[in-house]
């Protein structure tokens, strides 16, 4: 298994282009499912859980062609089923479901079970598409949906910790072929969802409201072919930003999507980062001494959960004390415990970490767990005394186009080794 190796303590300074986005590439892919005719989609970042998706479109049936950051889908044919070696890979698989039910009438699908920042249940997405008329059955690990026609209603996808946004897609993709209009109450609003609402307008879905809360959508009897260019990724944006702030370096974000990204850059400014916005790019700068911040994930324009770990690292380098605490998955911070054996002075209670920042962190051999915890770790090392060893870096390049790459053009000293 790879890991990477990092020696810390060098200011990164230079430009990194941003790639388009994995939470909006992998739905938009699903949403190739619902017509018989080609879709191109532009900007569709290289990472194994894209590669995940691929498979699984190309089991269903599907004709797919990826170069360049260029994917070719054809799903004239398909068959309904998404087994469970294929999508035990990837939670994200769970967003065929709805495609697969809309086009077919009945689809089979594993359960994607837990993973390490949390349960991960789907229980929003199946009441909003039995609510759109389907009956839904779990036998075997799988979830067995059929319908004999898809009729349009009014659904809730209120959630214990706010909207879901993979629930949202699903069941916004299942009503663009329900007969009537469906409305969606406490619809997720995050950029990825409404990346995917223009996607499928362009096939021809009648769809309002994305992004506000509340989404709309009047059935039609199928949908065409479109190409579509997939937003920048503001997740790596921001993990890029922390790497210019935990660095103390200087770094230009080329097409970073600034306008998703209003809660990551208050925090980055509420800790002292200086950040100049220029068209499409982004310049984070920062010098000593930074200050303390707090922090509360909620969902989308909220601050993302998906942030959380990299500001823990950037939390444990500056002085004072800083409170992270994450609604969303109250226990995502596997990242914690990594980040002590690294230095850190943190404690954990219930969903939320208090943090007192030293001086220097001091390089260590670290574990990654999940894709942003391991991203983190990346950041810490890059602060850290010595040397740094990630291990399992399969995790970052879950999520991350070639992180070590990128990071070595602005100067870090990481290698990936076999
Ligand atoms: C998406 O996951 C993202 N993944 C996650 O990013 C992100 O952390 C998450 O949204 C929250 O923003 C993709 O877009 C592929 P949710 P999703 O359903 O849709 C609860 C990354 O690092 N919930 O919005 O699966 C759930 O337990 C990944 O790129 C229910 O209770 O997340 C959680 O507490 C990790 N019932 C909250 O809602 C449901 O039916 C938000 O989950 C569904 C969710």
């Amino acid at each position: 298994m790879d890991k990477f190796a990092i020696r810390g303590g060098i200011p990164l300074r230079g430009s990194i282009p941003i790639s388009g986005s994995k939470n909006s590439s992998l739905p938009i892919l699903a949403a190739t499912l619902l017509t018989r005719e080609r879709c191109l989609l532009h900007r569709v970042p290289d990472l194994s859980d894209i590669r995940t998706m691929l498979d699984i479109l190309r089991y269903l049936g599907a004709e797919v062609s990826f170069s360049d950051g260029t994917v070719v889908v054809d799903a004239r044919k398909i068959a309904g089923e998404a087994p469970y070696d294929l999508v035990r890979r990837m939670r994200a698989s769970v967003c065929v479901l709805g495609p697969l039910l809309a086009r077919c009438g009945r689809t089979k699908v594993s359960l994607p079970g837990g993973c390490v920042i949390g349960d991960r249940p789907i229980d929003l997405h199946l009441r909003g598409l039995e609510a759109l008329g389907s009956r839904i059955t779990l036998s075997k690990g799988y979830v067995v949906a059929e319908t004999s026609g898809l009729v349009g209603a009014r659904i809730s996808l209120q959630g214990p910790h706010g909207s879901t946004v993979l629930g949202t897609d699903n069941v916004m993709m299942a009503a663009c072929l329900a007969r009537g209009t469906t409305l969606i109450e406490h619809a997720a609003s995050e950029p990825e969802v409404c990346d995917l609402a223009t996607f499928l307008r362009s096939m021809g879905a009648r769809i309002r409201g994305e992004g506000t809360g509340c989404l709309e959508i009047e059935g039609v009897d199928q949908l065409h072919g479109a190409e579509h260019t997939v937003v920048s990724d503001r997740i790596e944006a921001g993990t890029f930003a922390v790497a210019a702030a935990i660095t103390r370096g200087d770094i230009l974000l080329e097409e970073a999507p600034v306008k998703h990204m209003e809660s990551t850059l208050c925090a980055l400014r509420e800790a002292g980062v200086s950040l100049e916005t220029e068209k499409n790019s982004l310049r984070v700068h920062a010098t000593d001494p930074l200050r303390s911040f707090q922090l509360r994930t909620s969902t989308y324009p909220g601050f993302p959960t998906d942030m959380q770990a990299q500001f823990c690292a950037l939390a444990a380098t500056v002085p004072g004390r800083s409170e992270i605490a994450d609604d969303v998955f109250p226990n995502r911070f596997m990242h914690i415990s990594e980040l002590k054996r690294m230095g850190a002075s943190a404690g954990l209670s219930a969903n939320r970490t208090v943090i007192h920042g030293v001086a220097r962190l001091s390089g260590a051999p670290v574990m990654a767990s999940d894709l942003r915890a391991s991203a983190a770790l990346v950041l810490a090392g890059l602060q850290a005394e010595n040397t740094t060893i990630v291990h399992r870096v399969y995790h970052i390049d879950r999520g991350y186009e070639r992180i070590d790459a990128k990071l070595r053009a602005v100067g870090a000293d990481i290698e990936r080794q076999r």
